[in-house]
Formats: C-alpha cells, structure tokens, sequence
C-alpha cells in the first residue's frame, strides 16, 4: 500500500507492462532495506561509497537526473551570486541553468576550434582568463567535448592551484578514462568536482550520471543541498541499480572493457579512415590536446563532402550515428558495440553512391556575441517574442542552442547578433534542430523598455 501505485508492474497499462515489466517489479521507492538518496545510510550509501573508491574520489553521488543535475549542483555548491566563473565556451547548455540558479557571473573563455569542430580551451586561454578576472571563483572547463578532445587539465589544475579557484569539470564523456593509459587523462587527480555521464560511456541506463567531489575544500553540506535543489525527491531505483552494477563491472574488468571499447573503434577507425579523413590523436596532440579515439569524428568539411548527407546515406543502411553536422560526423563505440556493425559499415561504404559536396551553406560559428546581461538578470526580466531575422540586436532571453551537440551559441543575455541570426537561419534550413526557436522561427528576447 505505498508508491509507485502500479504495484510492482500490475497496475500498468498492459502495453507498458509488457515492454517494461520487468522494469517495472525494481521499480520501488524508500522501503524497508531500500534508502534514501538524499540521506544514504544504507545500500545507496554502500554504493556510493565503493564508486568513489573507484574513481578515487573523496565522495561519489548518484544523479537521478542525469549530468545535467550534476552540472547545476556542481556550480551551487561554489558559487554565491555575484561570483565570477570562468566558462569554456564548450559547455552544454545545462550550465546556463547553473548560471541562473547560481546567480554567478561568467566570463567565457574561448574554445579552440578546427574544420568547423569545437576542440578544447587552451592553458594560455585559461592563464589569459585567470589574469583578467583575477576575482574568478571557479573555473569550469567541459573536458573531454562531444568529439571526446579533451584539454590539458594538468597543465590548467596548477594553475587553478596557484590562484585557489575551484576547478569543477564536466566530465560527462570521460567515465571510462580512468581505466586506460591509451585515453586522455581523467579529471579526478586535477579536479575539486567532476561530474560523469555513465550512460554516455559506461553503459548505464539514460540518464544515469554521477558526480564525484575530490577535495576537502568543496562544502559537503552545501552540495548535498544542491543535490536535492536540482533533483526528484523519487529516486528511480533500476536507474540507480544499473549505476552500481556498470561500478561493480568496472571494478571488476574496466581495464578489459575499455581495451575492447578501444579495439573496436581503433578497427572502426581502419575502415572509415580508407574513405574519409578522421580527427587522429596525433592531429589533437599536436593542437595541445588529447583525444579519446573512441569517439570517431569524420572530417567531411575538410574531405569536400557534406556531413548531413553522409549521416542519411549511412541512416539508409541503418547506421545510426552520434551526432550528424554539416563539417562533421560523429560515431560512438561503448562497452555495447557490436563488432558486426563495422563490417556493416564496411559494406554501406562500398556501396556507397558518392555524397554531395560540402557546400558550405552554414557560415562560420559566430564569434563571442557582447554580454547584455548575465543569465540571472535575463531570465528574470519581461520577455517578448521576436521573428529570428527580427532579433538582431536584441539580447537573448533564453539560451540559442543547436542541438546537439547542445553547447549554446548564445547565453540568456547575450546580444543576437547579425552573425548569429545568419548563422542559426542556415543551420534550421539545414535541419539542425535548434532550441530556443520555436516551431513558428520565434525566439525569445528581452523587452527593453
Ligand atoms: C558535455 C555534456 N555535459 C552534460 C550533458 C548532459 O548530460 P545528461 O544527458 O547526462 O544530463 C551533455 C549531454 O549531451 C554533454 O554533452
């Protein structure tokens, strides 16, 4: 006689039962022998615990709601309104949130870039930035990105050491780093907060994240709170039971899950790599980053060729990719690849008819749009809608984002500049799916009065 009211899967609909049912009989909530999430003191302690012994942190905390919970706790646990945070332009849109919630201030870091892709910001960028705002509090890098480019932390955390700001990492597609010498270095040793998409990586189920705290300087209590601030208070158990199941196989085999995840992609690799050109470790190396070479990004801008028709051509052999752009295509190999998939590929290639040139119908990315107001200030002033050609030189009200990879162009305060007005047109005429414009073109503005 307690919630869930489906009793265990009887009281769902027959065709959810039948999908899901056995889903369904886990699907329990704070009984006897069950805890709580936000006051552990039993098996969801137990399993926090041994993560955070794994990925050496001082704590671990399960996130019902995935990094995105992860990222805004991450930054309410450090940051007053007012505080100054450092921002790789790289960061998902979750941090926007962060930014509000918080009231912190950010001050944006540039992001390298290559072939229209976004790699990672620089320790000269992060030395520029800590001597600019020498007020910063945090400093929050996004390492790996998307196409898994991950930047120099240990050359950026003796920096953050020296001037005493946080360093607080979203470290949502770099889980499995720590389990080889063969991938970039994982953020734990560098970080005070890193936040993790298992699901992403490790073979969790969506959307199950964890954030570990690696410092004593972080307040415990503080992020605790944060936690409750920016989750359910009904934890889904089989979500939480896959986080710690994907531990206890990474503690038992890591070391060979990820040699088999590399092992794939490194073959997957072969075989596009004979047609198409690939962003290489050695090529990210020598840009001053690292590269987790299971994320496997295809140049097409730089091979002439347009990425949006190559992401159909392969949808039509039913090879569904990560991330499909224009200059870009991104596969991802994880501990659920199938080795069948890269004859597959091998097969849909052959076949291939050729693909349409890159016609370069996007335009650049626009540089740093000017700061109106911070994303605090934006969401609490009036609003009004506004036709995309109409923005130009309007402040933003919400977030512009092209999704995915989910990194916003334009931040809630930011001016929408021409650039970027011409920019999003051509990337919604492309397909691109873009948040903040809604089905009509209309985006969201501040009403200046
Ligand atoms: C860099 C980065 N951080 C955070 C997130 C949010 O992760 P989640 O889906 O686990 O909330 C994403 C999602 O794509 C991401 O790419």
């Amino acid at each position: 006689m307690h919630v869930p009211a489906h009793g265990g899967g009887a009281g769902l609909p027959a065709d959810v039962r039948e999908a899901f049912g056995s889903y369904a009989h886990y699907d329990l909530t704070e009984l006897p022998g069950y805890d709580d999430l936000f006051h552990p003191t039993g098996i969801i302690a137990a399993a926090q615990q041994l993560a955070a012994e794994l990925w050496q942190a001082e704590a671990a905390y399960f996130l019902a709601g995935g990094a995105s919970a992860g990222v805004r706790a991450m930054l309410a646990a450090v940051c007053n309104p007012g505080d100054e945070v450092l921002v790789g332009r790289n960061a998902h849109k979750s941090l926007a949130d962060a930014l509000v919630f918080t009231g912190a201030v950010p001050r944006y870091l540039p992001v390298e870039s290559r072939d229209g892709l976004l790699l990672n910001v620089t320790p000269q960028a992060v030395r520029e930035g800590l001597v600019r705002y020498p007020r910063a509090k945090a400093l929050y890098l996004t390492s790996p990105g998307y196409n898994g480019v991950a930047a120099d932390l240990a050359a950026i955390a003796g920096m953050a050491r020296e001037t005493g700001v946080f360093l607080l990492v979203d470290e949502a597609h770099g889980a499995h780093f720590r389990f080889s010498s063969g991938l970039p270095q994982p953020a734990g040793p560098f970080c005070d907060l890193c936040v993790q998409s298992w699901h992403k990586t490790l073979g969790a189920l969506t959307p199950g994240a964890v954030l570990h705290c690696h410092s004593s300087r972080v307040d415990r209590r503080r992020l605790r709170d944060a936690l409750q601030a920016v989750q359910t208070t009904s934890p889904p158990y089989p979500l939480l039971a896959s986080l710690d199941a994907v531990r206890r196989r990474m503690a038992l085999s890591g070391e060979n899950v990820v040699r088999e995840m590399l092992a794939q992609a490194r073959t997957l690799r072969r075989v596009l790599a004979a047609k198409f050109p690939l962003l290489t470790a050695e090529e990210a190396k020598q840009l001053g980053f690292a590269l987790d070479e299971t994320r496997i990004t295809i140049l097409t801008a730089r091979a002439g060729i347009d990425g949006l028709a190559l992401g159909n051509l392969l949808a039509t052999c039913n090879i569904e990719t990560e991330l499909i752009q224009s200059h870009a295509v991104l596969a991802v190999v994880g501990p659920g690849y199938n080795p069948d998939w890269t004859e597959k590929v091998a097969a849909c290639l052959q076949a291939m008819p050729p693909v349409r040139a890159f016609n370069m119908y996007l335009p650049p990315p626009p540089g740093l749009p000017p700061v109106r107001y911070t994303p605090r200030e934006a969401w609490f002033l009036p609003s009004a809608a506004a036709a995309l050609p109409d923005a130009a030189g309007c402040a933003a009200a919400a977030p512009l984002v092209c999704y995915p990879p989910g990194v916003p162009l334009v931040y809630p305060g930011e001016e929408i500049t021409p650039a970027v007005v011409e920019y999003l047109l051509a990337a919604r005429s492309a397909g691109v799916i873009v948040h903040g414009v809604d089905e009509q073109g209309l985006v969201r503005i501040i009403a200046e009065v």
